[in-house]
């Protein structure tokens, strides 16, 4: 059974009191939700085992994890760290990462496999930016961010990643995909994970979208055969907002 989720991440935003507030009023109103997907919040580091005290069913992310296991490496956090503060899940490969701090597909991957070495559940970003777009590239760079991204990975491992297809130039933009674009690229990233592992895999396979989805657009977007659930940053910082997305299911 494919699973639907509401993620919210978070970003490098609200200071701890204000984040611990946020955790609380999302967990308040999701026990009062009104849709069955599951929901998902991804605060900053400093912020993670606090809030991991304030929620219950909704499940705690972080967005970003090392790619190495433990050892010299400042300012680093390990899978086994965000295990020990009650992650369930992690964000990998994030646009921002990939273009601010350089994390290729290869990095992406060693990340994706520690982390799923030591329980954590891969949030697995991949998205094409507009000149790619527009320059008809998309489904290419789309092939090979999950090619090299998801490489090695065993049908048991997949089982337990999400996949978040977050079109870089709707990414904090205000421009959202159209219906009809995420459902094609959707289709695509499912068809893909036939031809890496199996069309078992691939039915069962969680694909959220990502960027500027709000509560105007998302019932239109989760609308879609192939599109089961968001990652959803600015609309996440108000739970309000954020609620009404997983309502909008
Ligand atoms: P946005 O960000 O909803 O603010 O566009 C989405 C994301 O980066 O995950």
């Amino acid at each position: 059974m494919r699973k639907k989720i509401v993620a919210g991440n978070w970003k490098m935003n609200t200071l701890l009191k204000d984040g611990m507030e946020l955790a609380k009023a999302v967990e308040k109103l999701e026990k009062e939700k009104r849709s069955d997907a599951l929901v998902i919040i991804a605060p900053p580091y400093t912020h993670l085992s606090r809030v991991n005290d304030l929620i219950d069913s909704v499940k705690l992310s972080a967005q970003n994890c090392a790619s190495e296991e433990s050892g010299a490496y400042t300012g680093e956090v390990s899978p086994d760290m965000l295990v020990s503060a009650g992650v369930e899940y992690v964000i990998i490969g994030h646009s921002e990462r990939r273009s601010y701090y350089g994390e290729d597909n290869e990095l992406l991957n060693k990340k994706t496999k520690l982390a799923l070495s030591k329980g954590l559940k891969p949030i697995f970003c991949c998205g094409e930016v507009l000149e790619e777009r527009e320059g008809g590239a998309l489904f290419d760079v789309i092939r090979e961010q999950l090619n090299v991204g998801l490489a090695d990975l065993t049908k048991e491992d997949i089982s337990r990643v999400v996949i978040a297809y977050e079109p870089v130039w709707a990414i904090g933009t205000g421009v959202v995909a159209t219906p009809d674009q995420a459902q094609e690229m959707h289709k695509f990233i499912r068809d893909l994970l036939v031809d890496l592992f199996d069309k078992k895999v691939a039915e069962n396979m969680t694909i959220l979208y990502g960027g500027s989805c709000k509560p105007s657009n998302a019932s239109e977007l989760f609308a879609n055969p192939d599109v089961d659930g968001g990652l959803i940053g600015g609309a996440a910082l108000k739970a309000e907002d954020f609620l009404a997305i997983v309502n909008s299911y």
